[in-house]
């Protein structure tokens, strides 16, 4: 480990893990834990416990799990050191230097050394806009009515008319080719050498939720192609999981999102005020974007391009947001073309009506729809009807069909009765009515993958953290190294020490490991609950068959396990080992 064992702990126990998860999650008390959304996959009904006896908390859908650090680790994704310093910041803890050598500087990782670069680059491109030479640049962002504090926020910066100033600032830095080549900063060409790869272009650092610079764009001034440059991706810079402007919308106030298209419409919404938009950047809006945002809100409003391919791609965005459970809504920005020359003409009340007069996704679908068919001829609009109703057969609750009968028959001025009948007849046509599949529950990997044998180890565990008083009435039957399982041991062992000085502390347990994965297992193993117990009587049962079984398991890993040392010394152990189980069968064990 980085730092003092004692510092680490120190930093946990400051960070009261219900505080720290709360300004991420909606979390509401049920008894003695907190109970929310888990973050990590996707749920409808809360399954993400936090316990703030245990100061852990685990899924019982998805089985991630771990204390506070793991939770920043996972969440911000954060290495263990970060987490460490993230969490000791956050309670004004300061953390000792740490001095690297030489090789250990050379050998620091790559994605560090990529931020690290890109964070210069950064600052470089603003310097030169706030140069004489960049006048160009900066009067270009003027016109298009940015202020200085916006220019500011967004590190918006110039890149010069000379294609090697930026390799040449960072040579003289004394960085390697090596390095360089891996930003996507600069261009390789085997006559040419290296070069920079943005030149006279305004530049748009690309940040990640947490302000580290992870790429950027570069726009032409004026007309030129293409108009917009981006950086290809790296080992820091993940398209497809990225979205521009998420690290200031993820702490604005609003319950929903805007999503947009292009850098200029981010900033443009922001310097309005509507501080929560965010944009995909030209790429495809993906599974990752959406699992992204739902991390943060479980509403969007789209606010794409209002030309034909705008429209084409908030079509291809709703049922990729939808799938994560998040609800869509489309703004209308007609008769212009997108947020940032809406609001320069008609200004920031306006937009705000038309958030207000968003339309639901699904009769945004049937507009889009509707241009497929000749509304005039008779026969066509009977035709689009039909296709309606089949679209609206596909909600599973009837209070959400008729909802929806409702609104078509006022949109599109048709009689609610008729349309009910032509909805009932269509469905009675496709053979009943047919709810979408529901959507398979996430099995718990857990407890399906490994035999009953680690559950029980788990169990044992579990109960031995949450019953006080077990462990005075096992700890002549059971000891660590009746956990077969390596990690279960290496558990045991802390959490036994633990129990005979009577101080448990299961989040301190997970400190021992800085592995995400080992994390998440360890969590498993302090909560796992024997199915079906609701009595005192079935639960003191449960826990006796536990142990019995535990112990078995260890007497026969023991003897298949024997090693060349004294045999007969051994087998003695063995011996008294069943008699131990004898006994133990007989024991009665209370949980009072
Ligand atoms: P402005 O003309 O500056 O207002 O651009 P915009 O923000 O309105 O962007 P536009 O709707 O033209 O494009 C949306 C986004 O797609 C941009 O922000 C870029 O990220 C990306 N994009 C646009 N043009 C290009 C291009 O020529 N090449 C690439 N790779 N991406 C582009
Ligand atoms: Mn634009």
């Amino acid at each position: 480990m980085f730092y003092p064992e004692d510092l680490v702990e120190e930093i946990r126990v400051k960070n009261d893990v219900v505080d720290v998860l709360s300004s991420y999650i909606k979390l509401k008390r049920k008894g003695s834990s907190y109970f929310g959304l888990c973050p990590f996959h996707n749920e409808k009904s809360p399954s993400f416990s936090v316990s703030p006896g245990k100061q852990m908390y685990y899924c019982f859908g998805c089985g991630a799990g771990g204390n506070v650090f793991t939770f920043i680790m996972e969440y911000e994704n954060y290495t263990f050191q970060e987490a460490i310093k993230y969490l000791a910041d956050r309670v004004g803890v300061e953390l000792p230097e740490v001095e690297f050598s030489k090789e250990a500087k050379e050998q620091a990782d790559l994605k560090s050394k990529i931020l690290e670069i890109n964070k210069l680059a950064a600052q470089y491109f603003y310097m030169q806009l706030k140069n004489d030479s960049g006048k160009i640049a900066y009067d270009y962002l003027k016109n298009r009515d940015l202020t200085d504090e916006t220019m500011k926020r967004f590190g918006l910066g110039y890149s010069s008319k000379y294609s090697n100033n930026l390799y040449q600032y960072f040579k003289n830095k004394g960085y390697s080719d090596e390095i360089l080549k891996q930003t996507g900063l600069f261009n390789i060409d085997e006559k040419k050498g290296v070069y920079d790869k943005f030149w006279n272009r305004v530049i748009f650092p690309i940040m990640d939720v947490n302000n580290r610079v992870i790429g950027f764009g570069g726009r032409v001034m004026g007309d030129g192609s293409p108009k917009y440059l981006n950086s290809p991706e790296t080992k820091v810079f993940d398209k497809s999981r990225n979205l521009y402007g998420l690290n200031f919308a993820r702490t604005s106030r609003k319950n929903h999102l805007l999503l947009c298209e292009g850098y200029m419409d981010v900033i443009a919404l922001h310097q309005a005020g509507f501080t929560n938009a965010v944009a995909s950047l030209g790429t495809a809006f993906t599974q990752g974007h959406a699992n992204l945002i739902k991390r943060y809100t479980d509403q969007v409003y789209i606010t794409y391009d209002s030309d034909g391919a705008g429209r084409n791609a908030a079509v291809r965005a709703i049922p990729i947001l939808k799938d994560v459970g998040i609800t869509v809504k489309i703004i209308n920005m007609q008769p212009y073309k997108d947020p940032d020359e809406f609001i320069k003409n008609l200004g920031k009340e306006a937009f705000e009506e038309r958030i207000e007069h968003a339309i639901n996704s699904f009769m945004f679908e049937l507009e889009i729809m509707e241009q497929e068919y000749d509304m005039k001829d008779p026969e066509s609009k009977t035709k689009f009807f039909g296709e309606v109703a089949k679209k609206i057969l596909e909600f599973p609750e009837d209070l959400t069909r008729d909802n929806y009968i409702q609104a078509v028959a006022e949109t599109y001025h048709v009689g609610y009765d008729n349309f009910r009948q032509l909805v009932n007849r269509v469905g009675i046509r496709l053979g009943g009515i047919s709810p979408r599949e529901k959507a398979k529950p996430v099995k718990n990997s857990i407890q399906s993958k490994d035999g009953g044998m680690k559950e029980s180890q788990r169990i044992l565990i579990t109960y031995l953290i949450e019953e006080e008083g077990l462990y005075d009435k096992i700890k002549d039957y059971i000891t660590p190294d009746d956990f077969t399982e390596d990690l279960y041991y290496t558990v045991a062992c802390i959490l036994f020490e633990q129990l005979k000085k009577g101080e448990v502390n299961p989040a301190k347990i997970i400190n021992h490991f800085t592995d995400e994965e080992e994390h998440k297992q360890v969590a498993g193993l302090f909560n796992t609950k024997p199915k079906a117990v609701e009595t005192k009587g079935d639960k003191e049962k449960a826990l006796h068959e536990t142990i019995v079984r535990v112990k078995e398991n260890s007497l026969i890993y023991k003897s298949s396990n024997l090693s060349s040392g004294d045999i007969v010394a051994e087998m003695q152990r063995l011996t008294e080992g069943k008699k131990m189980i004898e006994r133990l069968r007989t024991l009665h064990i209370s949980l009072d």
